[in-house]
């Protein structure tokens, strides 16, 4: 089997984190911050280790920052509907993912302004499109950091300018990129950064968490309120972090693992992963482009872009869902076909209402399995 879908979910795991997920339900077990007994104290620390572990991946001075949600497309949902208010105006690009479009589309319908900055036929947002977009009620702009069917990494840096100069809040969507490319909060200039825990951070499914820059909290209402453990005297939500946004026993044995995933990958680091999985990628790009028949996503040979190993592609005269059949079929190669929650990234590349096949390698794929895929994709085009 090869598993060519670590854009949906990264798998395998590394070993550790089965271990430590099954180390925390066999041995430790507790609610973190909550009973005061050994081993809810255990289960505290670990909740922490795993914040100071993520700071250090991210470049954030202040673990506290950084909260826990159940994914990324719950982070984003905390940031929309935290920040917006009536009469607000919000902008994103074309490119974005429904954990995107549908928050947007949902508070548009509450009286927010929105604005969809349309980006090139390869997926590229432009940062000159986007100030030209920022009004005086701007209150967000909304952006992935890679797509998750094209795989471009967009030029946060620079938009991180714009929204500087215009005093904007900019929030990342980090789902693609955390663990698979190097992040620095700062050097990016996010207020906010959602990022998935079960993507390149190796986490179970479930995890995933928010970077909120020290002082945004004051511009963000929780999503959710509950009990935190602390302050219990009170019926209020506490106003500081986490506690603030983090309410409800949280998902313990999943952070255990994503402790453990993060480690893996700082262990490895950053530039390591992403220099292996560039190099797959490319081999891959460069395979589909010899194939006749062939149409690949994104950047092509005459205008490359910085880009992670997510390659969409078509092969005329077949359906995705045809071509993702016969890959798993006849060659057991897991891939995603369709149109990945992103409808209007495919309008944008024009591939909708089909969608195109995507494959996604990871660190644990390799070189002999990227030509095995290439060949599979080339008997399929010439059978
Ligand atoms: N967003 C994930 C994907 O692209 C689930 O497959």
């Amino acid at each position: 089997m090869i598993y060519l879908d670590n854009a949906a979910t990264s798998y395998p795991k590394p070993e550790v984190v089965y271990q430590a997920v099954d180390c925390f339900m066999r041995h430790i077990g507790a609610s973190p911050g909550r009973s005061g007994h050994r081993l809810a104290i255990e289960a505290g620390r670990l909740v922490y280790e795993t914040r100071e572990m993520l700071a250090e991946l991210f470049g954030v001075e202040n673990p506290l920052q950084i909260i826990f949600t159940l994914n990324a497309t719950e982070a984003l949902n905390l940031v929309i509907n935290g920040v917006l208010s009536t009469g607000d105006h919000v902008i994103t690009s074309s490119m974005e993912h429904n954990a995107v479009m549908r928050p947007l589309q949902a508070v548009k319908e509450r009286g927010i302004e929105l604005t969809i900055v349309k980006c090139s036929p390869e997926g590229v947002l432009f940062p000159q499109e986007v100030a030209r977009a920022v009004k005086p009620n701007t209150r967000l702009i909304i952006l992935n950091h890679a797509s998750n069917v094209t795989g471009i990494i967009q030029s946060i840096a620079k938009i991180s300018e714009i929204t500087r100069d215009h005093k904007v809040l900019l929030a990342v969507d980090a789902a693609q990129t955390a663990g698979c490319c190097p992040i620095n909060v700062k050097a990016l200039g996010v207020d906010f950064l959602a990022f998935s825990g079960h993507k390149g951070l190796y986490g179970p499914p479930g995890t995933g968490g928010l970077y909120i820059r020290e002082g945004c909290e004051a511009k963000l209402k929780p999503l959710v309120y509950g009990g935190t453990g602390s302050y219990s005297e009170f019926t209020r939500q506490p106003d500081f972090l986490p506690d603030k946004y983090e309410s409800g026993t949280p998902n313990t044995a999943g952070l255990a693992g994503l402790k453990a995933g993060v480690c893996f990958v700082l262990d490895r680091g950053v530039a390591q992963i992403y220099k292996h999985e560039d190099a797959l990628g490319e081999i891959l790009r460069a395979g589909l482009w010899n194939i006749k028949g062939v149409k690949v996503y994104g950047s092509s040979r005459l205008t490359p872009q910085p880009q992670l190993p997510v390659v969409s592609f078509n092969i005329a005269g077949f359906t995705p869902s045809e071509v993702a059949v016969q890959l798993e079929e006849k060659y057991q190669i897991m891939c995603r076909p369709g149109l990945h929650c992103a409808p209007l990234a495919h309008q944008t590349i024009g591939t909708f209402p089909q969608g195109t096949v995507r494959l996604s390698p990871a660190l644990f794929n390799t070189l002999d399995e990227i030509k095995t895929v290439v060949k599979a994709i080339e008997e399929i085009a010439y059978d």
